[in-house]
């Protein structure tokens, strides 16, 4: 028979550290719901003491994600603890996940603390937390550069304190497979864990071997093993929870171990966090870029007409990428517009959904088929989003190829309009270039990206900017058929979240 592996999804927290991913409360609870959907069976959810904002989204996901395991990261202080167990307490499966780190350099450089300091804070750390829940994953950062027997005894010191989930990280991403499933190995047989105590894993991609790194565990013992989906993260990203998924169930011939993921819920999950963090997914990315399925070469074609198998491995089917397409167009009405909504994992509020259904019809006069990443990117650009120092009222932009690119902007600033005109280079500088005389704002502009959200020549675009203040980044989202409007929203959509940022800072403790 094979053995169940414990999938722990990381997205909302080692996901959330991917330069410029932030997410809001709203939008990390929509995540969360589809985490659920997807069936993995812990999240963790957040870093509860590095702000208010992280603080009040862990708990909220606590009390209405019902059908997993909740994790909140904490540092080894009471501090930390208090506020970890805080926010997951109302959980139908709390976990505090306690770490520090292990290595010589961390030691050294870092914590400047000796060894046996270390072993001590593992004991008060996990003690206190045991105080709270019997639910809790012991840590040890910087695992793969941790001198095995200093990192064993901080192992049996996390058992003997009470942790049930011994975790190896490769932090830094350093490992090879054969190696680190070695050190799994090794570690397992000096410290002789109890059997109820589970071994997870935590890879960083740094070299592209999480995925490698995180099979070669499981293959020596490690049972849960932590991911992020698209294998977002600090740095080149974490382990990506599609590709160990399907690694396993393609060949499970080989690797013998199941997991309770619902596949076919892979691509609508690997697009919200696209859309919801900014970050594009490559084209060449597996099982989820969007070239993963396509065949291109004539041969290859040929082959997959006469049978998929011949260079398909798996099927589109297999993660959810057909049931990605279902469409709805003009004629729909506000039931299965609303059945749609309810499906996609949203509960919206009567004026939410008014102001939502009014939009897609918009849209849908505009543009045949309107298929589910449509209508995501309508809620987020109508729901989820902080309250607006900013809304655009009105945009009038000419443009072509003789005349000088003019914007016509009005902002609605607490009430009271604004109207300015302005030139640019193109459209979208001069657009950006009003608003700016409008706000008056210092920010600068990082990047600017658009995208359209389906295929298609009518195809809606999103745009996202990056921007920055005073060392403060942030990521505006604007969707719209007008890419010069999208553009427009995303704009504002940053400087709303800057001004939000002002009010309620993060304090950033890694
Ligand atoms: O990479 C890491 O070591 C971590 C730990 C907090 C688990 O993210
Ligand atoms: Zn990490």
């Amino acid at each position: 028979m094979a053995e169940r592996i414990i999938i722990f999804d990381t997205t909302l927290r080692d996901g959330e550290q991917s330069p410029g991913a932030s997410m809001n409360r709203e939008e990390k609870l929509r995540l969360a719901r589809q985490l659920e959907k997807l069936k993995v069976d812990v999240i963790e959810a957040g870093f509860p003491v590095a702000s208010q904002g992280d603080f009040e989204a862990v708990s909220l996901i606590a009390r209405e994600v019902r059908g997993l395991t909740v994790a909140a990261l904490a540092r080894t202080q009471k501090a930390d603890l208090d506020r970890a167990w805080a926010a997951v307490k109302e959980a139908a499966d709390p976990r505090i996940h306690v770490f520090i780190a292990t290595s010589p350099l961390h030691l050294k450089y870092k914590l400047r603390k000796s060894k046996e300091d270390v072993l001590e804070l593992i004991r008060e750390g996990v003690g206190y937390a045991r105080r709270y829940t019997s639910n809790i994953e012991f840590s040890a950062e910087d695992a793969s550069r941790s001198e095995i027997p200093f990192l064993a005894k901080a192992l049996r010191t996390a058992i003997k304190a009470g942790a049930r989930t011994l975790n190896v990280p490769d932090t830094v991403g350093y490992a090879l497979p054969n190696e680190f499933g070695e050190r799994i190995r090794i570690l397992r047989e000096k410290v002789q864990s109890p059997p109820e105590v589970i071994w997870s894993v935590h890879c960083h991609n740094d070299l592209g071997l999480a995925v490698a790194n995180s099979l070669a565990a499981l293959d020596n013992g490690a049972r849960q093993v932590e991911v992020t989906v698209n294998g977002i993260g600090e740095r080149a990203g974490n382990t990506s929870l599609e590709e160990l998924v399907m690694a396993l169930h393609t060949r499970k011939d080989r690797i013998p171990y199941v997991t309770a993921i619902d596949r076919r819920q892979i691509v609508p999950t690997s697009r919200l966090v696209s859309r919801i963090t900014g970050l594009v997914v490559p084209a060449n990315k597996a099982i989820v870029g969007s070239n993963a399925f396509a065949h291109e070469s004539g041969i290859h074609q040929d082959g997959v007409l006469k049978k998929r198998s011949t260079y398909e491995i798996m099927t589109p089917q297999d993660v959810g990428l057909d049931q990605n397409l279902l469409v709805l167009g003009k004629h729909s009405g506000r039931h299965a517009f609303q059945e749609r909504v309810r499906e996609l994992g949203y509960a919206l509020s009567p004026a939410d959904l008014e102001r939502v259904f009014e939009r897609f019809k918009d849209l849908a006069d505009k543009k045949k088929e309107v298929v589910n990443e449509d209508i995501e990117a309508l809620i987020g650009d109508e729901v989820l989003r902080i309250p607006d120092t900013y809304k655009l009222v009105y945009l009038n932009v000419i443009s072509g190829n003789v005349a000088v690119p003019t914007a016509t902007v009005q902002i609605e600033v607490g009430g009271e309009i604004f109207q300015k005109a302005g030139f640019g280079v193109g459209p979208i500088d001069a657009t950006f270039n009003t608003i700016n005389k409008i706000i008056r704002t210092k920010a600068k502009l990082l990047s600017f990206a658009v995208n359209a959200i389906t295929g298609g020549m009518d195809a809606q675009g999103q745009v996202n900017v990056r921007v920055e203040e005073e060392g403060l980044a942030v990521l505006g989202k604007g969707s719209d058929p007008d890419i010069i409007t999208a553009s427009a929203k995303a704009y504002l959509n940053a400087l709303n979240r800057l001004e939000y940022l002002k009010k309620n800072p993060i304090k950033k403790l890694r």
